[in-house]
């Protein structure tokens, strides 16, 4: 992999979903490395804001994924370190992820909770050695992140993410100048609305595939890049 996002280049990119979170608990570091150790160059995570520190989880309670119960919001960062997110490990921080991320690996940092874009746009230009790719649910937090990298002479690609069709294209238009790809969900990813937004100049991703068929699939109706929790077991379709 180059210094450049293989999401602006040519090929077909499997994406760690969460690290690799159908072989390790998600969001953790356990994940990230079983993912990097099976060879997966890309990642994705998602991040909240607890104290103007950028932490590693996806939802904004506790109970599914931690030892915790409650919202994040009730508690310091301290205490919700204190909690196992799985493996007896911690709630990772994003700079402890990217810290431990092997060169060049192509990070996918979603804006998960509110006031995340500044903290992010921050971090990325920490870590030279790797690639980002910054995408939301949230364009609002997706488009403030644009505006604060707006003056970037490397400006870090952007995926906004879509569970619907409804407007894809229209509200994915705000990010057509400096976004390279667009994030669709399984059910409506069709070969019609791949080759539609394709044909509109987007970079189509996939979320969440598992399945090598289905993978190969959206590979071959020209889908760039699929998130899955089984990455290695589809590292074999990327080209
Ligand atoms: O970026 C793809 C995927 O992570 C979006 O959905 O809910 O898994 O964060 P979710
Ligand atoms: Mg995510």
């Amino acid at each position: 992999m180059t210094k450049s996002s293989p999401l602006l280049t040519e090929g077909f990119v499997i994406i760690g979903h969460r690290g690799a979170a159908g072989r390790a608990p998600e969001n953790t570091m356990s994940s990230f490395r079983h993912a990097w150790r099976s060879g997966v160059r890309a990642i994705e995570l998602d991040v909240q804001n607890v104290e103007e520190e950028l932490i590693v989880l996806h939802d904004d309670s506790l109970d599914r994924t931690t030892t915790g119960r409650g919202d994040i919001s009730d508690f310091s960062l301290a205490e919700l370190r204190s909690f196992d997110a799985g493996n007896s490990e911690p709630i990772p921080l994003l700079g402890e992820v990217l810290a431990a991320a092997p060169e060049s690996t192509l990070v996918n940092i979603e804006l998960k909770g509110r006031d995340t874009a500044a903290l992010v746009a921050a971090e990325v230009t920490r870590w030279p050695q790797l690639v980002f790719m910054v995408s939301s649910f949230n364009l609002r937090e997706l488009a403030r992140f644009d505006d604060l990298q707006a003056r970037s002479r490397q400006p870090t690609a952007l995926a906004p993410l879509f569970h619907y069709w409804r407007m894809v294209l229209k509200r994915a238009e705000r990010f057509r100048a400096r976004g390279v790809s667009i994030n669709i969900g399984n059910a409506i990813a069709t070969e019609r609305h791949v080759a539609q937004l394709t044909e509109a100049g987007w970079k189509v991703c996939v979320y969440t595939v598992n399945d090598a068929e289905r993978a190969a699939q959206l590979r071959d109706w020209g889908v760039r890049a699929v998130f899955s929790d089984v990455p290695d077991a589809l590292l074999h379709l990327e080209t």
